[in-house]
């Protein structure tokens, strides 16, 4: 019986290295590493060891026969990605065989007459901490990370949803880096307010801005700032208690609420406010946010998507979980013919297949929800044109398959992606929201690098943020390597730093 990868699997490729017969994949040197939802275990070549699941930081590897319910449609997910594969030869002859991919690509090696480096690391999320702990394991560098918040985890304290609690049990495997010898934590600093950029990278070697993407992008729409109509950001933050996010931020008094976007943000969103507060309870949710679920009305939250089935901005294993969650149903809109022939048309394995068993309903967008069971409604080919209402939110124009077409609701989220914020000091690039960079060294400043969303773009989960962390590390060494960062005089942050 071999095991299987599940939903919460952020693609970190951890399990990987450990598989002594080098089934799982793709493997970080495949050309479809990065390109898939997941990574997956080959039923027909694992042995059944679980060094895997020993390794995974988010707990998505069971032996197959253990797979729960609601998780045992993973093991076809797995075995599809074989099919029509060959086994590996390396499986077939006499294992144990041991993995055959190359060794890291990135030079870490520096000159022992270079002092230990002093390198700033700006922001403790995913892609702060891959950073920090490849400059801990691989390098004498000593490390200052800083945080604005006075809690460390960026987006996985604050974004990954409550309801997600394997995922957020990766911050387990950073917090040890946090405790390292080397290291030096500076919460509650925020970086061109607490500190300037000149004045940080005066006193480090280098410094790595790792601050994510904070706001949200809008869609520049009528109606959009209406009271009632809000960001998927500001939601998210409200939900898993972050400081900044205010408690009446959604509201949850009629029965409608629509989101736009379908990626995995929107799916977060819908799942929240569809669940049963009885099941959140017993998750890390805000209790705030909690108390208010309880007293919601909301009973159907509709998913706008402007693209069909076929090109849907969620994954596979999240769709999978949403479509399998025993709180609420899960229906398609069928408004436009081409949704159903989608669907029909998908093969194993693709996106629009996975919506064939689902209930498929031509719906009054001028009357209220049905009523019953909660539902979430998925509604394809269909763009947001006009938030409507007067004081507040009273519905939604939408462009539908012949006419325009009115959802009537008291809440409007906008899911459509995040976006980053420039530091004071830095360079900043308005159209994408990232500070440019070439392989992550910062346009313009020696010594300064990005990693993560700042330096790519709102999108990817936890694990692409580790190869994107590896390649700046590397930069930053080839730069020591090649004297374009040059050691400096010792000089401490502490006296520096005011509190505003
Ligand atoms: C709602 C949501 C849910 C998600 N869920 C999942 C999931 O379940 N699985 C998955 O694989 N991926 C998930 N992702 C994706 C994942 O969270 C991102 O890939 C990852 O967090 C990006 O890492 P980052 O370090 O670039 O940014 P962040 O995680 O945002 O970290 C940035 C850090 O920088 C700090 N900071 C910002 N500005 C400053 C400043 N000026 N000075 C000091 N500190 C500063 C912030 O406080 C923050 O701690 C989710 C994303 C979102 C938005
Ligand atoms: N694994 C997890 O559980 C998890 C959870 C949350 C987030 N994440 C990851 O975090 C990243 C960010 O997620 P995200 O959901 O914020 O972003 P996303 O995946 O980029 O989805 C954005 C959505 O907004 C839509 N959109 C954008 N502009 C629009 C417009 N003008 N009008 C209508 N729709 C518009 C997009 O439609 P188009 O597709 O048509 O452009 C898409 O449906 C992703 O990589 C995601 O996988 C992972
Ligand atoms: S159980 Fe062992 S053989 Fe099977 S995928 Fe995991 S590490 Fe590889
Ligand atoms: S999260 Fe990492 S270790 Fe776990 S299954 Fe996915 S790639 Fe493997």
């Amino acid at each position: 019986m071999a095991y299987a990868i599940t939903q919460t699997c952020c693609n970190d490729a951890s399990c990987v290295a450990v598989c002594p017969v080098n089934c799982i994949h793709p493997t970080p040197d495949e050309p479809d590493f990065g390109t898939t939802d997941m990574l997956y275990i080959d039923p027909r070549s694992c042995i059944d060891c679980g060094a895997c699941a020993d390794a995974c930081p988010v707990d998505a590897i069971f032996p197959v026969d253990m797979l729960s319910e609601s998780l045992k449609p993973y093991a076809d997910v797995n075995a599809r990605f074989y099919d029509g594969k060959p086994v590996s030869a390396d499986v077939l002859g006499s294992s144990p065989v041991f993995h055959n991919w190359g060794a890291p690509t990135f030079d870490r090696t520096i000159s022992s007459d270079f002092p230990a480096l002093d390198v700033a690391v700006v922001g403790s999320g995913p892609a702060g901490m891959y950073a920090v702990e490849d400059l801990l394991l691989h390098t004498s560098a000593r490390v200052t990370l800083i945080d604005r918040l006075d809690v460390a985890g960026g987006l996985i304290r604050f974004g990954v949803a409550p309801d997600h609690p394997s995922t957020k049990r990766i911050d387990e495997t950073f917090a040890r880096y946090r405790e390292h010898p080397r290291l030096t934590l500076r919460l509650g600093v925020e970086v061109g307010k607490d500190v300037t950029v000149d004045e940080l990278a005066a006193r480090h070697d280098a410094v790595i801005y790792a601050v994510g993407a904070s706001s949200a992008r809008s869609l520049g729409i009528e109606g959009e700032q209406l009271p009632g109509s809000v960001a998927a950001t500001d939601v998210v933050s409200w939900y898993n208690g972050h400081p900044d996010a205010s408690d009446d931020v959604v509201d949850l008094s009629s029965q409608r609420a629509v989101l736009i976007g379908n990626g995995n943000v929107a799916l977060d969103v819908a799942r929240i406010l569809s669940s049963d507060p009885g099941t959140l309870a017993s998750t890390s949710i805000s209790q705030s946010a909690l108390a208010r679920l309880r007293s919601s009305s909301v009973q159907e939250v509709v998913l706008l998507a402007r693209r069909g089935p076929e090109h849907a901005a969620y994954t596979e294993p999240e769709l999978l979980a949403l479509t399998r969650h025993p709180d609420f149903d899960v229906v398609v809109d069928n408004h436009d013919d081409r949704v159903a022939k989608a669907i029909d048309a998908a093969e194993p394995g693709e996106k629009a297949q996975l919506l064939r068993s689902l209930v498929q309903e031509h719906i009054d967008w001028s009357a209220p929800p049905v009523g019953g069971r909660r539902r979430i409604v998925l509604r394809f080919h269909s763009s947001p044109l006009e938030v409507l209402g007067g004081d507040r939110v009273t519905g939604l124009r939408t462009s539908g398959s012949e006419s325009d077409v009115d959802i009537a609701a008291g809440s409007v989220v906008r899911a459509v992606g995040y976006r980053g914020v420039g530091v004071p000091g830095l360079p900043y690039d308005e159209a994408a929201g990232t500070i440019p960079n070439t392989a992550g060294r910062v346009q313009g400043r020696d010594g300064t690098y990005v990693v993560g969303w700042i330096k790519r773009g709102p999108s990817g989960g936890i694990g692409a943020n580790k190869t994107c962390a590896q390649e700046t590390v590397a930069a930053l060494l080839d730069d020591v390597r090649n004297n374009r960062v040059q050691p400096r005089q010792p000089r401490k942050l502490a006296g520096l730093l005011r509190r505003s």
